[in-house]
């Protein structure tokens, strides 16, 4: 698996990150959680190093899966939280409920080294490799923020600083106090606003750009078929992008990748990733896995390296279709 830099930070992480959002079962309409092991393992052992999850995941579920799963491997892993979204609190501001709970988001200093040492303790581990803020906090200044991730680096807490969901002004407000290794936003074929601010903003800057939900919570993976079903808590549920109508167009855009998938004896899931990690200034895709055998087949899409011809044929399809939808 090739591997990029997170920024200046001197630690390098494969070009795609297991994301364990859904591993926490929050939004996801629950977790299986010997198949989350599995597929946890399964990307370790496939090449991934880089690991992605946060607290709010299930309010600390996906951390302690990925606690049991990378136990006796911390050292092949670089292991990726967040702080930001707090429940134990009523500061900040209000962000959303989970089992009943108000999430709010809150980025005081005294809540960042709070969450930094209850993740250490649910992750089993002394040190994160890299620390994100989830959500930014418009009730604390980003400088206090800052202040409390450089004193948490300098106690070798953490090893390196990010962002996620923020603005370039905010990224770099970040910036102006010291030094920011990554970038997390959502970016996919389908999700491409980044393409003309913070992706061209961040170039040549030497931070990493972590796309967030590259297969736009799987229905770019070629496999949500008009007959699939979500239950529960599960945002796909009656969610708008996952409409039969736009099913349907996702699929036919896929279909067009087809002939590519087959010159390379790839799946539609791995050409869409591998398409994603070429685009300008996306170091790493944080792909989410739920079992082992998605694992194994994402994973296997960081090898697989699409020609410039073949990158402008699947432009030109998701632009047609884009079109031709536009004028419906
Ligand atoms: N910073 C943030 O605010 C933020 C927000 C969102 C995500 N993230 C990070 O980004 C990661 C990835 O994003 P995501 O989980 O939203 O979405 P994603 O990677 O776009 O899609 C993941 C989902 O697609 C399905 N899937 C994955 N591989 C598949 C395959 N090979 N074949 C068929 N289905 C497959 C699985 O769901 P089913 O099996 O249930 O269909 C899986 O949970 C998250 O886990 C998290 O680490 C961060």
């Amino acid at each position: 698996m090739r591997q990029r830099p997170l920024g200046q930070s001197g630690i390098e992480a494969s070009v795609i990150g297991l994301g364990t959002w859904a591993i926490g079962g929050w939004m996801w309409g629950g977790t299986d959680e010997q198949d989350a092991i599995d597929a946890i393992r399964a990307s370790i052992e496939s090449g991934i190093t880089l690991i992605d999850t946060a607290p709010a995941y299930g309010m600390g579920r996906s951390e302690q899966i990925v606690r049991q799963a990378i136990a006796g491997r911390r050292d092949q892993v670089v292991l990726a939280t967040k702080c930001g979204l707090v429940w134990d609190t009523g500061k900040g501001t209000p962000f959303v409920m989970q089992n009943g709970h108000q999430i709010n988001r809150y980025l005081g200093p005294e809540s960042v080294k709070h969450e930094c040492e209850q993740s250490l303790k649910r992750l089993g581990t002394d040190h994160i490799d890299l620390y994100q803020t989830h959500w930014q906090d418009s009730t604390t200044p980003i400088e206090e923020t800052m202040s409390a991730l450089l004193d948490l680096k300098r106690e070798g807490k953490i090893r390196a600083i990010g962002v996620s969901n923020a603005t370039i002004s905010q990224v770099e407000e970040y910036r102006a106090v010291g030094p920011v290794d990554s970038d997390q936003e959502k970016y996919s074929m389908l999700d491409r606003d980044l393409e003309t601010v913070n992706l061209p903003h961040l170039l040549g800057k030497n931070i990493a750009f972590l796309a967030y939900s590259p297969l736009a919570n799987g229905l770019l993976s070629g496999k949500v078929t008009p007959h699939r079903e979500f239950s529960g808590d599960d945002l796909r549920r009656n969610n708008a992008r996952f409409s039969d109508e736009n099913r349907q167009w996702v699929a036919n855009v896929l279909r067009e990748f087809k002939p590519i998938a087959k010159e390379h004896a790839a799946t539609i899931a791995q050409v869409v990733i591998a398409w994603t990690l070429e685009q300008l200034g996306v170091t790493h895709a944080l792909v989410g896995a739920r079992n082992r055998k998605q694992a194994r087949e994402n994973t296997m899409a960081g090898d697989l390296i699409l020609s410039a011809e073949e990158l402008k044929q699947i432009d030109q399809a998701i632009e047609q279709f884009s079109e031709a939808a536009a004028g419906r």
